[in-house]
């Protein structure tokens, strides 16, 4: 009797490791609109970093820009049995198909990135985007505060597009109000590219006979395209405030270059482990934490967690940059 006793505690002992040793491994369907900034690399790199870490599986898919391939990637994600989709929608107006899809397995989605509007999106992992406009601004008003600003915002399908849009607006408007900055033209690019913002900036700069001071621009790609057009009107290094958004690689080359002043910089690896971790945390405990904020996407207020971003350019870009080990000094002085 002594004797089955034992046995039946060391089963038991046993039966619980093993059972904890090898708790169900996370399948994560991590679905992103597109990779065409350099941005993006670094996201997927550091979701896979963390979820070969923790011992989860990324199934990724890259819908090249395409919303209707992206529904697609998230059904046959869904028909494999993931247990969880991290999404970066391809059109924040669409993606509410993926949430419903989803939700009819009963697997929760979560916004990476960006958010999709009119939808019963599960969670949010974002950053502060109307603080990425206002730090635009900020910088741009310090080096020029009377001057000629075109401002170019990103895909006006993408909530993330509205959002620094909107910060833009709220930094910039005293100083368009008391006549110190004249805006000589906005627009949204389709895409956020570098051939689109050139695009339009060409011509606009054919037809204006105004020097433009400084160019607000939201992303780094679509700011060299800026700096392109410019340099087609007879435009040279540093003549120009140029903004951008991401702090990449191409920026830090551009900003050497005299193409770019600053980028607003973002915690990319926070974004992503942060991601993983709770999306694990999620299917394994039925709950995430840190969610201590809302954004409403029109049909909900979506519990979100707001990363912050930064200001990065010639007097802190290797302390940030290199000294926090996002990029090499080799990469960065190109050696
Ligand atoms: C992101 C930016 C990125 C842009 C284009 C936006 O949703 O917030 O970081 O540059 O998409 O990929």
């Amino acid at each position: 009797m002594k004797r089955f006793f034992v046995f039946s505690v060391v089963a038991l002992l046993l039966f619980t490791a093993c059972s904890n040793s090898g708790a169900k491994k996370v399948k994560i369907g991590f679905l992103i609109h597109s990779t065409s900034s350099s941005r993006w690399q670094m996201d997927i790199a550091y979701v896979q970093e963390r979820a070969d870490e923790i011992g989860a599986n990324i199934v990724l898919k890259d819908a090249g820009g395409d919303e209707n391939l992206q529904l697609k990637q998230a059904n046959e994600l869904l028909k494999e049995g993931v247990d969880a989709l991290i999404v970066v929608a391809a059109n924040q107006n669409t993606a509410a198909g993926i949430v419903r899809d989803a939700h009819q397995y009963k697997v929760p989605v979560i916004g990476y990135d960006r958010l999709i509007k009119n939808s019963d999106l599960d969670y949010l992992v974002s950053f502060e985007y109307d603080k990425v406009g206002q730090y635009m601004v900020d910088y741009a008003i310090e080096k020029v505060p009377h001057g000629n600003y075109v401002i170019v915002w990103g895909d006006a399908t993408d909530a993330n597009a509205i959002f620094v849009k909107n910060g833009i607006e709220k930094t910039l408007a005293p100083h368009i109000e008391n006549g110190n900055v004249n805006v000589v033209f906005k627009t949204y690019v389709e895409g956020w590219t570098y051939e689109n913002a050139k695009h339009i900036v060409d011509e606009v700069l054919d037809f204006t006979t105004e020097k433009i001071d400084v160019a607000i621009v939201c992303n780094d790609p679509m700011a060299m395209g800026v700096y392109a057009a410019l340099e087609g009107h007879a435009y040279g290094p540093n003549e120009v405030i140029i903004t951008g958004q991401d702090a990449t690689l191409e920026f830090v080359h551009g900003m050497l270059d005299g193409k770019m002043s600053m980028s607003v910089g973002k915690p990319i690896k926070e974004l992503a482990y942060g991601a993983v971790d709770m999306v694990v945390d999620l299917v394994r405990n039925n709950k995430a934490k840190g969610f201590d904020q809302v954004v409403n996407n029109g049909r909900k207020d979506v519990p979100a967690k707001l990363y912050s971003p930064y200001i990065i350019d010639k007097s802190n870009f290797e302390s940030e940059l290199i000294g926090k080990g996002v990029f090499t000094r080799e990469q960065v002085f190109r050696q």
